[in-house]
């Protein structure tokens, strides 16, 4: 009998506009997914911002030559040096807090020099493939449901080889004018990535966040996107949420920083939603 491996959904979470809660979003549905649901998640950090890696606590100079833009580099051919897998740079975070939140994530982090590692990734053949690649042979893999992959906002390499990996993309985007006069572009160059380099990929939907209630603005975006894109808008609304801005800073998801805050109980719902469509 031929048994296959099972292979975690790789997510994207993207958009090419910067300031659009990427990965805001990327780690509290990681800490919703893993906390309530009792999944498996590895979180890799594709910005050299290291944004994520922030977020979570770790500060992004202590990892020398273990984090992603390592990984994705070839350094064995040329001057002698192992190349970095992806085992050798995960590190965990354990949560378990006062909120009596207790769970797991696990990160593949971030640093400035990913800026640097893409440049010489645009120097390979089949250049997009490298994190893919990665993937395939990190024997780790199948123990993991879901790796959500936190995008850069800039195009380059980093974005290209994380729309190469994913099977599903997830667009955040802020209820403010000039988000939504940019979600046209954004879902435009969406469409040219699934044509040239993977056409397998399927958008899993579009989060409105950073809502309003108060402001009618917020009001009219929500109902402009539930309009134009009816299909694959969530019916979650993230809110503007003070605990939500707050968290990073404590290196917490606002899940584990104020469990029963409005941008809390948002990010638990906006996983509900993220699961079903999964297991349509
Ligand atoms: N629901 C919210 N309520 C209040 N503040 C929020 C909310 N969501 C995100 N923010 C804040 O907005 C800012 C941008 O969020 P974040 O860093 O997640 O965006 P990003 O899309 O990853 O940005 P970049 O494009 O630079 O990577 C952060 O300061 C974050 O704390
Ligand atoms: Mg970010």
């Amino acid at each position: 009998m031929v048994h296959s491996i099972k292979k975690p959904v790789i997510i994207d979470i993207w958009n090419g506009k910067g300031g659009t809660a990427k990965t805001t979003t990327t780690y509290n549905l990681a800490v919703a997914m893993s906390s309530e649901h009792g999944k498996k998640v590895l979180c890799i950090d594709m910005d050299g911002q290291a944004g994520l890696t922030r977020a979570m606590g770790f500060d992004p100079n202590k990892f020398e030559d273990k984090y992603i833009g390592r990984v994705l580099i070839d350094t064995d051919k040329d001057d002698g040096e192992k190349r970095v897998k992806m085992a050798d740079i995960i590190i965990t975070k354990e949560i378990k807090n006062k909120e009596k939140i207790s769970c797991t994530i696990d990160l593949a982090p971030s640093k400035e020099a990913l800026y640097m590692d893409e440049m010489i990734i645009n120097n390979y053949n089949l250049r997009e493939s490298r994190l893919k690649w990665a993937l395939d042979e990190f024997e780790g893999l199948s123990k993991y449901d879901y790796v959500l992959i936190d995008c850069s906002p800039n195009p380059g390499q980093a974005v290209n080889n994380a729309l190469m990996a994913g099977d599903r993309v997830i667009i955040p985007v802020t209820a403010e004018a000039m988000a939504l006069a940019g979600l046209p572009t954004t879902l435009n160059g969406f469409a040219k990535v699934r044509k040239s380099l993977n056409p397998s990929i399927k958008t899993l939907g579009i989060l409105c966040l950073r809502y309003d209630k108060r402001r009618n603005l917020s009001k009219e975006i929500k109902d402009m996107l539930s309009v134009g894109f009816k299909e694959i808008v969530f019916d979650t609304l993230i809110p503007e949420n003070v605990s939500v801005a707050e968290a990073p800073s404590h290196g917490m998801s606002v899940i584990e920083y104020k469990q029963y805050s409005d941008g809390a109980i948002a990010y638990k719902s906006f996983c509900n939603e993220v699961l079903k469509r999964m297991e349509v």
